[in-house]
């Protein structure tokens, strides 16, 4: 994407906040939910990204990977330890994209008990 216009959306009662990816013209193009939770190993917050989504229209246009870069340029600037997220194992769109960001899925596996 050439052209992106970035909106932090932060209500200061609520811990999540959004990073909006818009085009030239104004129209939002993706987005993402984050939040950071404090890591009992470290001092540094850690960022929890919660969902990335992008228009269907505007995919495979670089909207998605610009949206992981902003969140990351931002962590760097306020001085976050980490950015992680989970997808599923199957969302191979998803899984492209992430394994050209990062160095691959770290190994972890989710346990997940519903209440
Ligand atoms: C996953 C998703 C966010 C990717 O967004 P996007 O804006 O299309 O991603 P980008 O254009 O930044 O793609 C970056 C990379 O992902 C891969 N990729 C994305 N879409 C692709 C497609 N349709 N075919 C092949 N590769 C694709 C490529 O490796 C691409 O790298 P390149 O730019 O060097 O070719 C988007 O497809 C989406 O919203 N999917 C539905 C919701 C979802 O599954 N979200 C993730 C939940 S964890």
């Amino acid at each position: 994407m050439t052209s992106t216009l970035w909106t932090r959306l932060q209500d200061p009662n609520s811990a999540v906040k959004a990073l909006v990816a818009r085009d030239a013209d104004g129209a939002i193009r993706g987005f993402c939910h984050y939040f950071l939770h404090p890591n009992t190993w470290g001092t540094a917050p850690i960022c929890y990204l919660e969902d990335l989504f992008t228009d269907p229209a505007a995919r495979g246009q670089g909207v998605g990977r610009a949206l992981i870069d902003r969140l990351v340029a931002l962590g760097r600037e306020h001085g976050w330890g980490r950015v992680y997220w989970h997808t599923q194992e199957t969302n191979a769109t998803a899984r492209r994209l992430y394994d050209s960001v990062t160095d691959g899925a770290d190994g972890f596996v989710r346990y997940v008990i519903r209440l």
